[in-house]
């Protein structure tokens, strides 16, 4: 998408070394990234090489957890209150004024609508008071697209994107071209986690008061017996990539009851077998994303649509940062032939710098690109590229199995 009538947008495109004269990132274009699609408000200025100049991020998750649950008009509200410092932080950090910036991206879907909103206006009216084009960004091809920042992983890739809000497998052919194999049918991993975290009040337990639920559910694990209670592999007897976490979750709950009688203990009191129940879970929920990944990879196999040099998955979204996923992930990897990249934990959550990056990606190839003046909306729902999980399902793949010996 280019307008015509877009000199600053012609200029910046032909030329390369528009900023030859800026000093820390000579020669290279400079995007400020905007992300506040959930609830985390970030920002940060990348230079076309890949390098973080500076970077900024408020984190709201400590007041959510409180709350049980982000509540959008408060995480509105918080977006409100942070954006302006934030952007400000990560500007003067990098040492880089707005004049000298060469776009401003900025997530604009999907995510929750009030505050997807908080920042799709403050950045009109930064590139508009600053005179910059604007690059509006897709939260989920950010995530997929981060690694490729952090190192050379050349397209077409697969990629899980598994976090609080999404759990999706999907081939990366190009900056703005991807396929979707299978999406979350009901709620997603990372919310499972987090619930199952709140049913089981570990937000009580000393060394969990400040972690996340899948952060509690993955310390606690560690000390646990993954098989003293036993929870199904959701979806076994449908052979496509998409993802159910909701009847695992009941079924966790129930389990939660029946111990809350047995110890004759109130909901709220923290079970004497928590660390089992969080290694079940953690197991369940590893085997279940390893499972819709290894099919992924056989359709991708048998089609032909990993025809890089070296067929590699990324693995990314906030859920990524789990170990004993990353390494369930890596039996299924090391049975196929695949390689396996996790980004570090820091650019597997929702950060600004994975949407500079994918501003920078996209203005390396020009591809939406808009002047200033347009007027754009956010989309609260908007799926990842072209949905071709009715031909997964259709290929009725069926797995060899594979012994899922995780080690903790
Ligand atoms: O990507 P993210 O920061 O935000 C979005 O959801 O978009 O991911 C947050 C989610 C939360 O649900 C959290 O419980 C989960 O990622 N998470 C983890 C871990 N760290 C964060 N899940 C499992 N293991 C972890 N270590
Ligand atoms: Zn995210």
């Amino acid at each position: 998408m280019f307008h015509p009538k877009a000199n600053i947008l012609l200029r910046l495109l032909q030329c390369r070394h528009a900023l030859c004269s800026f000093g820390k990132a000579s020669c290279s274009r400079l995007v400020l990234g905007i992300e506040t699609s959930c609830d985390d408000t970030g920002a940060a200025v990348l230079a076309e090489t890949g390098a973080i100049l500076g970077e900024s991020l408020h984190s709201q998750k400590e007041i959510h957890l409180r709350t049980g649950g982000i509540i959008p008009p408060v995480a509105q509200r918080l977006h409100r209150e942070n954006i302006e410092r934030v952007v400000q932080e990560a500007l003067e950090r990098s040492g880089v004024t707005p004049g000298q910036l060469s776009a401003v991206a900025t997530t604009v879907k999907p995510g929750l609508a009030l505050s997807l909103g908080v920042g799709l206006e403050f950045s009109q009216r930064f590139v508009r008071r600053h005179d910059k084009p604007f690059i509006p960004i897709h939260h989920m091809e950010a995530h997929a697209l981060t690694v490729r920042m952090l190192q050379p992983v050349a397209f077409p890739f697969l990629v899980l994107l598994v976090s609080g809000g999404h759990s999706l497998l999907a081939v990366a052919r190009g900056v703005d071209d991807f396929l979707l194999l299978g999406h979350a049918l009901d709620e997603a991993p990372g919310d499972t986690l987090d619930k199952v975290a709140r049913r089981l009040s570990l937000i009580k337990h000393p060394q969990c008061s400040t972690l996340n639920g899948g952060q509690a559910i993955e310390l606690l694990a560690k000390d646990g017996d993954r098989m003293r209670f036993r929870f199904r592999t959701p979806m076994g007897q449908t052979p496509d990539c998409c993802f159910s976490f909701a009847g695992l979750r009941n079924h966790i709950t129930m389990t939660i009851v029946k111990k809350e009688a047995e110890e004759g203990v109130e909901q709220g009191t923290l079970l004497t077998c928590v660390n089992d129940i969080a290694a079940a879970t953690q197991h369940t929920v590893a085997s279940h994303l390893a499972k819709r990944t290894h099919r992924a990879i056989l359709f991708c196999k048998a089609n032909g649509l990993l025809t890089s040099g070296s067929p590699t998955l990324v693995v990314s979204g906030g859920v990524a940062s789990n170990q004993y996923i990353r390494k369930a992930l890596a039996i299924i990897t090391e049975a196929t032939g695949l390689r396996l990249l996790c980004p570090p934990a820091k650019f597997c959550t929702d950060n600004g710098v994975m949407i500079a990056w994918n501003g920078v990606e996209r203005l390396r190839e020009g591809k939406g690109i808009l002047p200033p003046s347009v007027d754009v909306c956010y989309e609260p729902k908007a799926p990842l590229g072209v949905d071709i999980t009715a031909e997964v399902k259709a290929a009725a793949i069926r797995l060899p199995s594979v012994r899922m010996k995780i080690p903790n």
